[in-house]
């Protein structure tokens, strides 16, 4: 069978980012055509050796404009920040969009960036699918396929639970690890409004069972390192926080119905002790009958089940980049979407 490349562009190379290019490199399914950087160091250098695999023979730029004016089939935008304005450029220049920076659905706040989203297809031809590990898939499509092996639903529990002491990222200084409760309660950091981020996949869940989110709440604590804790870029001090649970809960005919928890941790040694064990995810429905569904790692050589969240994200973005292409121009969800059939996954 001939393979008939699909023309992509990597927007960004964090970690996301990255995980995502070698990806294009490696199945056959994708063409690397273009790879914007921000950092001036990474402007000019190969693609390939950007993220450690050979020369590909096509260089990063920052050059926007250039990459507007690419002939691509579709842009994984995967930046720090979110820039609709840009995505719609990219959208009205005739390509395709798909980013873990969302918006996965259209709810409050984010309906407006989704109207803009949609005329921009619309003029462009093309479509938009925001996606993700979670928001985009653990509390969003997988939940709400699981429903089906329910006869009645009283309430579902989803869990991410991420231990980041053995790999670190830059979330641990976004998210305020490190500070004491004080700082941490001052200081606005990568969390503040996630909630309504995270509400969104609510709402895909809710709106999927045929129904409505009444309220969402927000509830939130720490645990505090028990000595100092040494990682991979830095220390966190004792008594300085160690462990953040953030819990949001959406009700539903004015009783909580879907509940999200995310754990993140580095490491054990701390106060309270949450013992929640290793990295994983993890879906409960509460009904007739009750079930789970646990996500996890394969252990690495040390036996340590490392947390894929990023892999992950990365993956979910590029395995929908055929789907999207294929779809009806506009702003694609899952249930646009359907079952996503991805290429190129088993090969050689
Ligand atoms: N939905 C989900 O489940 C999910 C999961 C993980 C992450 N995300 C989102 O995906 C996005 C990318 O995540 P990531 O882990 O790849 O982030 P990251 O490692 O911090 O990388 C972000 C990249 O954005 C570029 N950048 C642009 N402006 C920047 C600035 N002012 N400061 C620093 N970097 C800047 C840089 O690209 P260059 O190095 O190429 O210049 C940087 O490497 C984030 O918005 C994150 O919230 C979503």
């Amino acid at each position: 069978m001939t393979i008939q490349p699909l023309r992509v562009v990597q927007w960004a190379t964090g970690t996301v980012g990255q995980a995502a290019l070698r990806h294009f490199i490696g199945n056959p399914h994708f063409q690397p055509v273009g790879v914007l950087v921000t950092n001036p160091d990474k402007v000019g250098r190969d693609a390939g050796e950007l993220v450690g695999l050979p020369a590909i023979g096509l260089a990063a730029t920052d050059d926007v404009e250039a990459i507007l004016a690419l002939d691509a089939d579709c842009v994984h935008f995967a930046p720090l920040l979110p820039d609709v304005d840009t995505v719609c450029r990219l959208l009205r220049s005739g390509k395709n969009v798909v980013s873990p920076l969302g918006p996965v659905y259209a709810s409050e706040p984010f309906r407006a960036d989704v109207e803009k989203i949609e005329a921009a297809c619309r003029e462009g031809g093309v479509s938009f699918h925001g996606t993700g590990i979670h928001p985009g898939f653990i509390g969003d499509i997988l939940p709400l396929t699981l429903t089906r092996l329910s006869d009645r639903i009283d309430r579902i529990q989803v869990f991410e639970i991420a231990d980041k002491l053995k790999t670190p990222s830059v979330y641990i200084e976004y998210m305020g690890f490190g500070l004491s409760p004080d700082e941490l309660a001052a200081r606005p950091n990568c969390m503040t409004g996630a909630m309504h981020a995270f509400a969104q996949s609510m709402a895909f869940v809710v709106e999927g069972l045929g129904k409505r989110i009444g309220d969402v709440t927000e509830r939130h604590e720490i645990a505090l390192a028990t000595h100092d804790i040494a990682y991979e870029g830095g220390v966190i001090c004792a008594g300085t926080v160690a462990g953040q649970h953030w819990e949001w809960t959406a009700l539903v005919d004015g009783a909580p119905f879907l509940v999200y928890h995310l754990y993140y941790r580095m490491g054990e040694d701390m106060t309270p002790a949450w013992n929640l064990g290793e990295s994983r995810h993890r879906i409960l429905v509460e009904g007739a009958p009750s079930f789970e569904l646990t996500l996890a790692a394969s252990p690495e050589a040390d036996g340590h089940l490392p947390f894929l969240g990023i892999t992950w994200t990365a993956l979910l973005g590029a395995t929908a980049i055929p789907a999207v292409c294929a779809a009806a121009p506009g702003f694609v969800t899952h249930m646009d979407l359907g079952i996503v059939k991805p290429l190129g996954l088993a090969r050689a």
